[in-house]
């Protein structure tokens, strides 16, 4: 397993990690919108209700800034005699604080979180250019993404 820089916690998600940067950080990722501290406690508490289904992480610096965040959701069938699926979701390390083994400490995180709840996989979508940082966390390409967006 990968050792955290000096200084560097990660934890489970915090309410308070929204004055800490958690948001900031996945704007790295991708559009996130103006999300009110009153939308974001909402949100906390709905994910707080279903923490047996939604594992969300962050990385903070030794100034207790949010630097890294993953999420895993885990899904649950009815093939493979009631299999879980772990569904890893927006990873993202903040744009100075990348190539310091972050984001695989975030997966190695999540994939233990999964292989202790029962899932028999992880699955993921990412774009090409991630390819490799997924392989060096011990993944490989299988399928291929389709998206409707409504
Ligand atoms: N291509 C190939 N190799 C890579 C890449 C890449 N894009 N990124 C990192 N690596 C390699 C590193 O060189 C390192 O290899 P090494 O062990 O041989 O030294 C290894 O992967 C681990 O890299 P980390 O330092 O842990 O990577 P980092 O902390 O920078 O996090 C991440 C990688 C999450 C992709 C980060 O660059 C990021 O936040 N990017 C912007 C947001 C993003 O694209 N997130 C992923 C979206 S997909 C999803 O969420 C499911």
């Amino acid at each position: 397993v990968s050792q955290l820089p000096e200084g560097y916690t990660i934890r489970p998600l915090q309410r308070g990690d929204y004055a800490k940067g958690f948001l900031d950080v996945l704007r790295v990722l991708t559009t996130v919108g103006d999300v009110t501290e009153e939308q974001w406690n909402q949100r906390y508490e709905w994910l707080t209700q279903h923490n047996d289904q939604y594992f969300l992480l962050s990385i903070l610096d030794p100034s207790s800034r949010v630097v890294g965040t993953g999420a895993l959701i885990v899904e649950r069938k009815f093939i493979h005699n009631l299999g879980l699926v772990g569904h890893i979701e927006d990873i993202a390390v903040a744009k100075d604080q990348q190539g310091k083994k972050l984001g695989l400490r975030i997966i190695q995180a999540l994939d233990y979180v999964a292989e202790k709840v029962g899932c028999y996989k992880s699955i993921l979508d990412c774009s090409e250019a991630n390819e490799g940082f997924y392989v060096k966390c011990g993944f490989r390409r299988a399928g291929l993404e389709m998206a409707h967006y409504y």
